[in-house]
């Protein structure tokens, strides 16, 4: 065994191609390229010949690849953590039953509410552990997942505790959201505004646990009120919590303009946004999180302004959101593809709103790049192109998953 020194990298691999996603445009392709690194980070990324010596004496380990390496996967926005399935109610709504009369009706969200409340913590992880190992098989090292159907401070504090242990037995980032204002639990029937208060008597005392990084709200008809939602967000802003929105997905109240009033980190699904929106969003920095899984499954047919998000330079970013009403959807690279379908984006739109432009969403400034100093978390393709990331319809295309410089059994 060759001696190690403490300069030497842990890792490098030569020969398979980089999208860094480093620049502001194009992939950032690096043809016949090199990545190494040390301690979890990234310590080199570029041409294999650019290399500053022989690979085995800058490394401990020296892996020959080919294909295409990206960055981590980041899935900005999930619900990946409930009980049961709603197979039924997607049965109801191929007969022609709507999503909104569903929830009026008193099932959807509330239906996995009842399924929630009745697991135990071990049982919701044991349902929930599978669908983020499937998003990590297919890529996905960086996971949001989000509270909102537990509706009562012990279930949505063992959903978050969910999240949180979700990240601890998969060794992966798991940034959680606080989305108690998702629904009206039957408790509070007919009494919105005496929910709000409850949402907001428990955001301390769980961000005190260290249950929350970010806080969100389901803005909508059936879901609350634009100053429902204000006073979450004060709320949020008191304890120094970034928000972000379930806006503007079947109606437009003007959530995306609210988040920008906020300086939010993200507004979602945003179909409806009005051009007011989208300017303000361009002014706020805030991000676009696009869900063409959930676009999908409810034969939505209104578009989200992408031109208008593109004229305004409005970030857009692409996510799962994985839950089991409206997108059942269990690969970011699937919502990649579908993204590229519905709202054509370009593939190169598609990988960077899977990467850089997720990251953004959820305020991380260390990965979504193939960038020296950045966190060492990258995917192996077995792809002549990245391209084909937004192109193939499932299959098995992860050849290896990273992170934090160790790679996870996939
Ligand atoms: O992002 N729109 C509200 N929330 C989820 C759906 C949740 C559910 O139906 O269980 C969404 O689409
Ligand atoms: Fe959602």
């Amino acid at each position: 065994m060759q001696p190690t020194t403490p300069e030497r990298w842990d890792g490098l691999i030569i020969g398979a191609s980089l999208a860094t996603l480093a620049g502001a445009r194009g992939y950032g392709e690096i043809i016949d390229g090199a990545l190494g690194w040390r301690d979890g980070r990234i310590t080199y990324a570029g041409p294999r010949d650019a290399l500053p010596g022989p690979p085995s004496s800058l490394a401990r380990e020296v892996i020959e690849s080919d294909g295409w390496i990206t960055p981590g996967l980041v899935d900005c926005h999930t619900h990946l953590v409930f009980a049961g399935d709603r197979a039924r109610e997607f049965e109801l709504r191929l007969q022609g039953a709507s999503y909104e009369e569903i929830a009026r009706a008193g099932g959807g969200i509330l239906s996995t509410v009842q399924a929630v409340r009745a697991a135990d913590e071990d049982e919701l992880l044991r349902q929930s552990l599978p669908r983020a190992h499937a998003l990590l098989a297919d890529g996905a090292t960086t996971l949001e997942i989000k509270s909102g159907y537990g509706l009562d401070f012990a279930n949505e504090r063992k959903m978050l505790r969910v999240a949180r242990r979700i990240g601890v037995e998969l060794g992966i980032t798991v940034r959680t959201t606080y989305l108690a204002a998702h629904a009206l639990p039957p408790e509070f029937s007919d009494r919105p505004d005496a929910y709000i208060d409850a949402v907001i008597d428990w955001l301390p005392r769980l961000h005190e646990e260290g249950l929350v990084d970010a806080v969100d709200a389901f803005c909508e008809g059936i879901g609350f009120s634009p100053a429902q939602t204000r006073r979450v967000f004060d709320a949020a802003r008191a304890l120094g919590l970034p928000v972000k929105l379930h806006a503007d997905q079947l109606s437009d109240l003007g959530g995306a303009g609210l988040v920008a009033e906020f300086d939010g980190l993200s507004a979602d699904h945003v179909e409806h946004s009005s051009d007011a929106s989208v300017r303000a969003m361009a002014q706020a920095g805030v991000v676009a999180v696009l869900l063409p899984g959930a676009f999908h499954v409810l034969r939505e047919t209104r578009l989200p302004p992408l031109d208008a998000f593109r004229e305004h330079q409005v970030v857009m970013a692409v996510a799962t959101d994985c839950n089991p009403g409206t997108s059942p959807l269990m690969s970011l690279r699937q919502a990649m593809q579908l993204a590229c379908i519905h709202f054509r984006l370009t593939p190169e739109e598609a990988l960077r709103g899977a990467t850089v432009h997720a990251s953004r969403a959820l305020g991380l400034a260390d990965r979504g790049m193939l960038k020296v100093g950045m966190r060492a978390d990258f995917v192996q393709w077995r792809v002549r192109h990245p391209a084909e990331l937004g192109y193939w319809l499932g299959g098995a295309l992860a050849g290896a998953v990273w992170v934090g410089g160790e790679r996870r059994a996939t």
